[in-house]
C-alpha cells in the first residue's frame, strides 16, 4: 500500500502528500524531477521530511539531458507545433514524470502513482496514458477529481489544520497558474480567462519585453547533425546545455511569447501565455537547415506528418505505436540534415540569414539567373508543363472557363 507522488514541493502537491495519507492510510513516496524548471529542488526534500516521509522515499531526479535528448529533439526533428503556434513545452515533459514515477513505484514496490493535474485539463490525460502504457495494472489517484477542496480558501484551511507551511504569497489566489521546465514556462487562468484582455506585463518572466530588447541585433549559429542541434557559435554542447544557453539568448532578445486560445484534448477552449525562447530560436534553425538538406518530397510529406505529431504528443499518446511509426519516418529523414545556420535575434523576432551544410541539395549552378553554362535545359520546361497542362486543357474545353 504505497503511492508514488508526482511533488513538486509546492503547496498543492503538498497538500495532496498529507491528503493521500489520510484518504488511502498509505505510505507516500515522493518523486521531484528537475526538468530545468529554475527552481531550488532541495526544499522539496525538506518539505517531505517534515511532512513524514521517510529520506529513502525521497526521490530527486536531475532530467534535463534526458528531456532534451530523448522528448524535446526528437519532437523539435517533426517541426511539431500544436494548432501552427504552441511548441508544446509542457506536453513533452510530460510522458517523461510518467516513465520515471513508474520506474520509481516498480523500485519501491509501489501499486499506485498519484499527481496534482485537475480534471478539467490536458496533464492528466497525459499523465495517466503514460502510466497505463508503461505499467498497465497501476492504480491511479487524481485528487483534483475526488476531494471536496475545490477552491483556494478550503485548500489553506486544510494546509493549517494540518501544518503544512503556508507560503505568504500563497495566501491569496495566486493570480495565474503555471508550469515551467527547460523548453518553456506557461501561464494560464484567472487575469488571463479573458481571451480580449491583453497578457498583462508582470505575467512574463523569462523574456524581456521586446519593445525594450537591445537595439543592435545579435548573430549566432547553430550546427546540425543528424536533425539535432551539437554547437552554438562553433562549439560543441550537450543537448540540455544548448537549449539552456539560447533560452538566454531568446530571454534577451525578448523572442518566443505566444499569447494563444487552444483546444484541449477533454474538449474546451482555454487561453494561455507561452514563453519558449530558447525553442523558438532552435524551431527556426532546425527548419533553416531543412530547406537546404532535406528533399521537396521529404519535406512536404513531413509538414503533413508533423500536424499529426503534434496532435499526438499535445493527447499524451507519447508511448503509442502511431507516435513511434511517425518518429521512425521522421528519424529517418533527418539522416543529412547537418550543417550550420546562422541566425539573427532583433527585438522579439528570429530570423535565419544563413545556412550550409556538406549535404546540401540547392545547386547555385542550377538556380541561377546567369548563365548556368549548360546546368539546366530551358527547353526541358515546355513539356513539363504541357503535360501537367494536359487535365486542365481537358477541363477548359468541357466547361468553358
Ligand atoms: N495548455 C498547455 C498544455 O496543455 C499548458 C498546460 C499547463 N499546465 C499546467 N499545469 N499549468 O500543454
Ligand atoms: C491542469 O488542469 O492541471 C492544468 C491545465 C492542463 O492540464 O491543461
Amino acid at each position: 500500500n504505497r503511492v508514488v507522488l508526482a511533488y513538486s514541493g509546492g503547496l498543492d502537491t503538498s497538500v495532496i502528500l498529507k491528503w493521500l495519507k489520510e484518504t488511502y492510510n498509505c505510505e507516500v513516496v515522493t518523486f521531484t524531477a528537475d526538468l530545468g524548471q529554475g527552481e531550488e529542488l532541495e526544499p522539496a526534500r525538506a518539505k517531505a521530511e517534515l511532512m513524514g516521509v521517510k529520506p529513502e522515499h525521497i526521490f530527486i531526479d536531475d532530467l534535463r539531458e534526458e528531456f532534451v535528448k530523448d522528448y524535446v529533439f526528437p519532437m523539435m526533428r517533426a517541426n511539431a507545433l500544436y494548432e501552427g503556434l504552441y511548441l508544446l513545452g509542457t506536453s513533452i515533459a510530460r510522458p517523461l514524470i510518467a516513465k520515471r514515477q513508474i520506474e520509481i513505484a516498480k523500485l519501491v514496490g509501489a501499486d499506485a502513482v498519484s499527481h496534482g493535474a485537475t480534471g478539467k485539463g490536458n496533464d492528466q490525460v497525459r499523465f495517466e496514458l503514460g502510466y497505463y502504457a508503461l505499467q498497465p495494472d497501476i492504480k491511479v489517484i487524481a485528487p483534483w477529481r475526488e476531494w471536496d477542496l475545490t477552491s483556494r480558501t478550503k485548500l489553506i484551511e486544510y494546509a493549517e489544520k494540518h501544518q503544512i507551511p503556508v507560503p505568504k504569497d500563497k495566501r491569496g489566489e495566486s493570480p495565474f497558474s503555471t508550469d515551467a521546465n527547460l523548453l518553456h514556462t506557461s501561464s494560464e487562468g484567472k487575469v488571463l480567462e479573458d481571451p480580449w484582455e491583453e497578457v498583462p506585463n508582470y505575467v512574463y518572466s523569462r523574456t524581456n519585453d521586446p519593445e525594450t530588447a537591445p537595439d543592435t541585433p545579435e548573430y549566432i549559429t547553430i550546427d546540425f547533425e543528424r536533425g539535432d542541434g551539437v554547437a552554438l557559435n562553433g562549439e560543441a554542447v550537450s543537448p540540455a546545455t544548448l537549449l539552456a544557453k539560447l533560452n538566454d539568448l531568446g530571454k534577451t532578445h525578448g523572442i518566443g511569447r505566444l499569447d494563444l486560445v487552444e483546444n484541449r484534448f477533454v474538449g474546451m477552449k482555454s487561453r494561455g501565455m507561452y514563453e519558449t525562447p530558447g525553442g523558438t530560436i532552435y524551431h527556426a534553425a532546425h527548419r533553416g537547415i531543412e530547406q537546404i538538406t532535406l528533399d521537396r518530397g521529404a519535406a512536404h510529406l513531413k509538414d503533413e506528418l508533423a500536424i499529426r505529431y503534434a496532435e499526438l504528443v499535445y493527447n499524451g499518446f507519447w508511448f503509442s505505436p502511431e507516435r513511434e511509426m511517425l518518429q521512425a519516418a521522421i528519424d529517418h529523414s533527418q539522416e543529412k540534415v547537418a550543417g550550420t545556420v546562422r541566425l539573427k535575434l532583433y527585438k522579439g523576432s528570429v530570423s535565419v540569414v544563413g545556412r550550409k551544410s556538406p549535404n546540401t541539395l540547392y545547386s547555385e549552378k542550377v538556380v541561377t539567373f546567369e548563365d548556368d553554362a549548360g546546368a539546366y535545359d530551358q527547353r526541358d520546361a515546355a513539356g513539363f508543363i504541357k503535360l501537367n497542362a494536359l487535365r486542365l486543357r481537358l477541363l477548359g474545353r468541357r466547361d468553358g472557363r
